[in-house]
Parts: structure tokens; sequence; C-alpha cells
């Protein structure tokens, strides 16, 4: 591809993003806009591996290192005066965003499975989604499970099974490239500088830090690695006497299309229960795959079956009548 096609195709890229962003963070859309004009900062961006260049990573990592910066003029000098520390701080680090909120759909899910639950959580990033029974949920008002600080709100239609208690859980078990530790300060200010700056920030910093302490003072078991690699360790932690899940959210839409279908194949074969929260067609027969492979919402499914629309940081399910 030559550079100009290149930089198109990046300019592109956060166009896309202004667009998907320009209510939930509307300072990122105006930023993004200023980067796909901007051809030097394209250029630094083009210069990343691929991989390493979506909107998300290259706002986190500015974030992290200096704040949200206040307009196209600030975060092209910053990028000028800043690049090394910008590039390793991207190299270094990855989309990791852990939203606890996802735990509200997930939950319905688990609702429908016969417990004590292993829960094995491939892309687990700090593991947050694996304490849905530690977490106080309301379903259009409706309270289910203890009050707490971590109060997840969703709002729904069609027939959800809201379950009316909380799951069971035996095993909490995740599997991750990177698994992020909530007790170490820079991987927690990594995780914060992933939440998308407006309306919903501090709403969903405050259930991030409550859920990093319940995480904190009751660890996950995190394994390092592919989650295909990783499978078979994680289901061998998994007690006698619990209903093995494996689950994922987030997370298919950043593993290649062939070890995709090879995860997909391998659940598939496994004595496991499986629910998926993914983008649409990630998990077969759950739609088509979107431009960008993201979707408008993701699909929530059980043993590959589609359940319900859902939305990406939480807070909506549409069930599938
Ligand atoms: C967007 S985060 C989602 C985290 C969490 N599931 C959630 O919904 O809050 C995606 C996670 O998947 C992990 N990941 C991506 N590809 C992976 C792979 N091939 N094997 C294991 N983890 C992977 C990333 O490291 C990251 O932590």
């Amino acid at each position: 591809m030559t550079e100009n096609a290149e930089l198109e195709r990046l300019a592109a890229g956060f166009r896309a993003f202004s667009a998907e962003t320009a209510v939930e963070a509307p300072a990122y859309a105006a930023l993004a806009t200023a980067v796909a004009g901007d051809r030097d900062v394209l250029g630094f961006v083009a210069g990343l591996p691929a991989g390493k260049r979506h909107p998300t990573l290259f706002f986190a990592a500015l974030r992290f290192l200096g704040g949200v910066p206040a307009d196209g003029a600030e975060l092209r000098d910053r990028v000028a005066a800043d690049a090394d520390r910008l590039r390793r701080t991207v190299l270094a680090r990855a989309t990791q965003t852990n939203e606890p909120a996802r735990c509200a759909a997930l939950l319905v899910a688990l609702g429908l499975i016969d417990g004590p639950l292993a829960l094995v959580e491939v892309g687990a990033s700090a593991g947050l989604c694996l304490y849905p029974d530690r977490y106080g949920y309301e379903y259009d008002g409706r309270p289910v499970g203890p009050p707490g600080r971590v109060r997840l709100r969703c709002t729904t239609s069609g027939s959800v099974p809201v379950p009316r208690t909380l799951p069971r859980i035996a095993a909490r078990i995740g599997v991750d490239l990177n698994p992020l530790d909530v007790t170490d300060p820079d991987d927690l200010a990594w995780l914060r500088a992933l939440v998308w700056p407006g309306p919903v920030e501090a709403e969903r910093v405050q259930r991030l830090d409550a859920a990093a302490a319940i995480a904190a003072r009751e660890p996950p078991r995190l394994l390092t690695g592919d989650l295909l690699d990783r499978l078979p360790d994680a289901l061998a932690l998994v007690p006698a006497g619990a209903t093995p899940v494996v689950l994922h959210t987030a997370v298919l839409p950043y593993v290649p299309a062939d070890r995709r279908a090879a995860f997909v194949d391998r659940v598939r074969g496994l004595p496991v229960r499986w629910v998926a929260q993914e983008a649409p067609g990630m998990v077969p027969g759950t739609g088509e795959v979107g431009p960008g492979g993201w979707g408008r919402s993701f699909v929530l499914s059980l043993d590959g079956r589609p359940l319900a629309q859902t939305a990406h940081h939480g807070g909506r399910i549409d069930w599938l009548d």
C-alpha cells in the first residue's frame, strides 16, 4: 500500500471512531476528527506496528502520559514533543478495557446454567468480569443481589429472564495475553486511562475502582497466554463438582480470524457451557461481522445460540424473542 493510501486508511479509521464516540466521548470524537485531518499525527500512527494503531490505544496512551489533550493543536504538539515515550507506551500496553458493567448481561446467561459455576474467562484483562456474584444489579429499577459499591443498572426490552438470585461461583479463572494486576498502581492507572472521557466517565471510573477493590481482596487466578493455547490449563483448574463455563466479552475482534475459528471449534467440542458477549458474527450464527469488526451492539450468546443484543459497555439488554 502506498504511504498516501495508508494514511487515508488510518484517517478513515479515526473518522469512524469519531462517529462511534460522538455521544459517549465527545472529546475523543473531536480529537479523532482532528487526527484524521493531520498528516503528521497520522504519520506517527502509521509508524506504529499493525495492531497498535487503533484510536482507543493511541488516546489512552496520550491520556496515561499527560491527560486528555484539550484540542487537536495540543495533541499535535504533544505527539511531536513526546513521540518516544508515546511510542513506548503504545508498544508496552494494549487495549484492555475491563468493564464490570458487562456483568449485567453475563448474569442473565449465567442464570440459565446449573451451578455452582467455575468461570473460565478468556481475554479477562484484570478479571473484573469474574465477579458477577459480588456486584449488585438493577434491571429497569428492580434490584437483584445485595446493595454495594458496585451497582450495575441495566435497561431491558423483551422477555429477559432476569435471575432472582446470584449464581454460586466456585472458581474464578482467567486467561489473558497480558493479565493486569489491580494491586499494581501502573496497571490500575492504565485501566483508568482506557475509560473514555465523557458524561459517563465518572460513573465508570468509580465502578472500576470499586470492582478493583473486590478483586484485590479475593484475587482471580489469571494465566498468561493466548486463549487457545492456555484454555486446557485453565480448564484443568476447574474444581470437581462445578460446571465449567467458558466466558468471553469484547475479546474476539482482537483475535486473528483463523485463531478465532480454531477457538470456536475447540470450545464447541468441550464438555463446557459457553457464554459469549461479542461483536456480531464473532461467534458464528450471531450476525454478520460489521466494518471494523465491532458493530453497534454486542450479541450475548449461550452455547453459540444468540440470546440478546447488549450495549458495548453494559447498561442495556434487548432480548431476541
Ligand atoms: C477489550 S479487553 C476486554 C476485557 C474483559 N473481557 C472485559 O470485557 O472487560 C480485551 C482483552 O482480551 C485480551 N486478548 C486479546 N487477544 C487475546 C488472545 N489471543 N488471548 C488471550 N487474551 C487476549 C486483551 O489482552 C484484553 O485484555
